[in-house]
């Protein structure tokens, strides 16, 4: 049930974004970590203002996700995103949220190099954006600057199993640990992730089992996305879940069709209702674009 005062005000005359004054405190890095085991922690990706302020109700942490890269940038995955993209992102959703914590992703880059190069540039995120946390993509590699930034001030959540940003030597973003070798390697990425201090990790595309196997041994919470239902929270891409796309992983649970719906309003109010098709395809927009084009010069 969503506590948020009924005599809550919104300022709008200086902005649309800050409620004023703030109604509630907003839940930490400790708070989620003590819900191992507990409450089922509830994570969704947020990119901009709105749509933080129409999530940060409903959940314990909003992820300003690299994601972003598909989702908001067009680009075909997540390795060329940039730490200003970040920041920017990352401090709209502090700008328009006040109960959940926001974790902000490390880009592709940002962190790999050395514990240092890690320290500064989440540093750099967390002073810009205001988040709560950092989050890294990696195992047992990762645990030495894991526990750096911790050290340091800067909490870590992790993130192991299919780890988008490693597409390059992946090769796409099938299942991970179908072999025994590798099931075998990714509890022990995040067994190493949590013992570095990592406060909760994030289990992406694999195999039940590991998912299951990962959240009995580990501290800090775990949240499963395509991973299992057994873990101690869970994670989508908002975008997925509201089918802004024609394309959403198996595991999703489409809660409405918002791509349909766009096009349909769309073509109410451009008023082109002769056109049949809905245009998800590159190759089906360029045909749309054609025929509005020959339609303006006839
Ligand atoms: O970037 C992202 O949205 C993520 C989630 C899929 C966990 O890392």
């Amino acid at each position: 049930m969503s506590t948020i005062s009924k005599t809550l005000t919104f300022d709008t005359s200086t902005s649309r974004a800050n409620p004023t004054p703030q109604p509630m405190k907003r839940l930490t890095v400790p708070r989620i970590r003590q819900r191992k085991g507990g409450e089922p922690i509830v994570m969704l990706t947020a990119y901009t203002v709105r749509q933080a302020q129409l999530l940060d109700p409903h959940c314990d942490m909003l992820l300003v996700g690299d994601s972003l890269a598909q989702v908001i940038y067009g680009l075909p995955h997540t390795v060329g995103v940039t730490m200003e993209m970040m920041a920017l992102h990352g401090a709209a959703v502090v700008r328009g949220s006040y109960h959940a914590a926001v974790i902000v992703d490390m880009p592709f880059g940002s962190y790999e190099g050395s514990p240092q190069q890690a320290f500064d540039n989440a540093a750099r995120l967390l002073k810009e954006t205001g988040a709560a946390a950092v989050k890294v993509e990696g195992g047992r590699v990762l645990a030495p600057t894991i526990e750096f930034l911790t050290q340091r001030g800067i909490p870590v959540m992790g993130h192991v199993g299919l780890t988008p940003q490693a597409v390059n030597i992946l090769g796409g973003y099938g299942v991970r640990g179908k072999s025994e070798e590798e099931a075998r390697s990714i509890v022990e990425d995040a067994v190493a992730v949590a013992q570095a201090g990592a406060f909760s990790i994030v289990i992406e595309g694999v195999l039940e089992s590991i998912a299951i196997e990962i959240t009995s041994k580990v501290a800090c919470p775990t949240i499963g996305i395509g991973a299992s239902a057994q873990c101690d929270g869970q994670v989508l891409v908002t975008d997925d879940m509201l089918g802004m796309f024609e394309r959403v992983p198996k595991f999703v649970k489409k809660y409405q069709d918002m791509a349909e719906r766009h096009w349909w309003r769309g073509q109410e109010l451009c008023g082109r209702s002769q056109v049949p098709f809905i245009p998800h395809r590159r190759s089906d927009l360029r045909r749309l674009m054609r025929r509005g084009a020959k339609a303006k010069a006839e």
